[in-house]
């Protein structure tokens, strides 16, 4: 028991309190100042974005109806005779997202978007934002329901390589909502390549896999260089993202070294040179084949040969 209960229910006042403000505050931001006249026809035009941030700058005059569709005056005093022409269907991508540009130009997340792949292969605002239809309207933070499809979906419509890739038995956890295709890339468009948000692909996996980024006493050249030399970004069949397995990964670039690094003329692969099997293959290519020993393949601070060889 509190010995104070006074004050605990003083306290829960003064917290009911500011909920009602909140919650009245919160109403002040997105109630209409007056249910724009569109609505009296197209009820539902209206209603899916009456609790967005489009709907809760609307007028009486529906002037961010109007903002987007374009000048409705004629419109309005015979709907019939002058139809609206409906810029979002038919019109070039350019046309079309050149209306969204007249408000959101000036944000920073678009300052490349003339210069992305997007722009330049006709792909509009519209083709990923659903303005109208919240249960289609993409994830934007930090507006976040389980009733909208995952980012990850909406680019799929597209990009169905990427999307078949992230349901490999490896994968980037993207379907299980713990990476968007959004924190590696800007769908807004980049000058870097395949429009990565940092500067280089390492940089970019860096962003999130910190341990790999060195420096390492012994570092293997290939892994500074760039880790998709070995690792596929979205999704593989083989373990851990690889683009092959070991040891056929690593014989890509080493095919000798002090102990053989290949099945040719060593007599310990499973099949012998003379058509046999073999009884005794060697230990290096089973299982994780190279990586039974060389398991700190992103480099090592290990001292001398050890670290060197990357055994440890
Ligand atoms: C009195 C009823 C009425 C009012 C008020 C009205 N409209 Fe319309 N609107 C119509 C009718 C009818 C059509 C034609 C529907 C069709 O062809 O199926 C139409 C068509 C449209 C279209 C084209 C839809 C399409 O896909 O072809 C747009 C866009 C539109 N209206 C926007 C507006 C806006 C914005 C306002 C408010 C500024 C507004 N309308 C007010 C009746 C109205
Ligand atoms: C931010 C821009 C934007 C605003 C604001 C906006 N619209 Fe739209 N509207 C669109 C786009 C884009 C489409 C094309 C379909 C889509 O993406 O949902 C569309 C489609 C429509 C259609 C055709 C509907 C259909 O089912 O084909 C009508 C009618 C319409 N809007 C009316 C309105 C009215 C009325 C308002 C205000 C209450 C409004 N719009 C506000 C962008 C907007
Ligand atoms: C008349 C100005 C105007 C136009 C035109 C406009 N927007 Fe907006 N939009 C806004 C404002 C204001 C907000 C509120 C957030 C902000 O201040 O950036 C917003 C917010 C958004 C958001 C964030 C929504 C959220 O839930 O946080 C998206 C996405 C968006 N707009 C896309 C579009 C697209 C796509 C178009 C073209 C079809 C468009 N807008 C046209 C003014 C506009
Ligand atoms: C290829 C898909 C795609 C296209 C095309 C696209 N967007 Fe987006 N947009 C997104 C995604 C995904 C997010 C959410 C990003 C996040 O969660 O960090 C977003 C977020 C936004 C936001 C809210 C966050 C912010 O930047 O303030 C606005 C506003 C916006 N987009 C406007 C636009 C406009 C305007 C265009 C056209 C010029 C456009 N978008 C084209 C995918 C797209
Ligand atoms: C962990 C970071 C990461 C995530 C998450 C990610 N990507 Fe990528 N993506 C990359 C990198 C790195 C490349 C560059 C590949 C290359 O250079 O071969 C790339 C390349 C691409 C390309 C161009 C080349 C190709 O493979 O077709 C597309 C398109 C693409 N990604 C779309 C997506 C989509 C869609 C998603 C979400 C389903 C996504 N990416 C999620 C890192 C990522
Ligand atoms: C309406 C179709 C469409 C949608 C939706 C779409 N894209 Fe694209 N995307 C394209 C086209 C077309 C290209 C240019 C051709 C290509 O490289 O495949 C492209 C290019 C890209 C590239 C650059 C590839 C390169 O080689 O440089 C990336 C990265 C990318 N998209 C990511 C995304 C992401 C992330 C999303 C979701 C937020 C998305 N896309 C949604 C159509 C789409
Ligand atoms: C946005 C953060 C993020 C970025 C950027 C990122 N990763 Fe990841 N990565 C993850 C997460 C989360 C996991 C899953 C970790 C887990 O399951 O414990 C993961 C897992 C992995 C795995 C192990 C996969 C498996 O099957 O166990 C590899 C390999 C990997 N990432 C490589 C990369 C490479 C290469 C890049 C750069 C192209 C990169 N990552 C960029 C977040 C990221
Ligand atoms: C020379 C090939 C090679 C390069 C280049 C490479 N990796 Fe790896 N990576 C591997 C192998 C092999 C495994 C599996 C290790 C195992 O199973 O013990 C792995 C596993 C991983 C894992 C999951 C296990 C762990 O250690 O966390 C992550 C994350 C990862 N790599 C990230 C990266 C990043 C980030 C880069 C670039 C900085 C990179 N890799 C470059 C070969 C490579
Ligand atoms: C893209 C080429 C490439 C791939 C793939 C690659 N390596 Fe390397 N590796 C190198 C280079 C280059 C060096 C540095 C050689 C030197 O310093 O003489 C190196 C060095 C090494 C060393 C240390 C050698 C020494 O002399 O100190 C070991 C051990 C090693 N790699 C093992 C592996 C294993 C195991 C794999 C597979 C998981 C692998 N490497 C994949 C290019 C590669
Ligand atoms: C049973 C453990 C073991 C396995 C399995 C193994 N290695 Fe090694 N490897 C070593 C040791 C220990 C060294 C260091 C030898 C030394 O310094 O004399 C070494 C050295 C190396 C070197 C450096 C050689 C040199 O000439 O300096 C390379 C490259 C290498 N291994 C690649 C591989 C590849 C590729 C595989 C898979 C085909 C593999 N190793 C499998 C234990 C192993």
């Amino acid at each position: 028991m509190s010995r104070h209960p006074n004050h605990r229910r003083g306290f829960i006042a003064a917290a009911l309190a500011l909920l009602m403000w909140s919650v009245s505050y919160a109403g002040a931001i997105y109630a209409q100042p007056a249910t724009p006249i569109c609505a009296g026809c197209h009820e539902a035009s209206h209603t899916s974005i009456a609790m967005q941030p489009h709907g809760a700058k609307n007028d009486a005059m529906g002037s961010m109806c109007q903002a987007c569709h374009g000048d409705a005056s004629a419109h309005l005093q015979d709907p019939i005779k002058n139809k609206m022409v409906n810029k979002f269907k038919g019109a070039p991508a350019e046309e079309k997202s050149a209306v969204c540009l007249t408000c959101h130009g000036g944000s920073r997340h678009l300052s490349f978007w003339e210069s992305g792949k997007h722009a330049k292969n006709d792909v509009a605002c519209s083709d990923c934002h659903n303005i109208h239809d919240k249960t289609r309207a993409l994830h934007v933070a930090p507006f976040t329901t389980t009733s909208r499809p995952i980012e990850a979906d909406t680019c799929g419509n597209c990009h169905k390589q990427v999307r078949n890739a992230t349901l490999k038995p490896s994968h980037h956890p993207i379907l299980e909502g713990k990476v968007k295709c959004s924190d590696c890339h800007n769908p807004h468009g980049a000058l870097t390549h395949a429009m990565l948000k940092h500067e280089t692909v390492n940089q970019q996996c860096y962003s999130c896999h910190a341990d790999k980024r060195g420096p390492f006493v012994f570092s293997h050249p290939p892994v500074e260089e760039n880790c998709l030399t070995c690792h596929t970004p979205h999704g593989s069949n083989h373990g851990k993202l690889l683009a092959d397995k070991a040891p056929n990964l690593c014989q890509d670039c080493h095919v000798t070294g002090r102990h053989p690094t290949n099945f040719y003329g060593s007599g310990q692969a499973w099949i012998l040179p003379n058509g046999t099997q073999n009884s005794s293959p060697s230990t290096r290519f089973i299982a994780r084949g190279c990586l039974n020993c060389h398991n700190a393949i992103h480099g090592s601070n290990a001292p001398a040969d050890r670290g060197k060889a990357f055994i440890r």
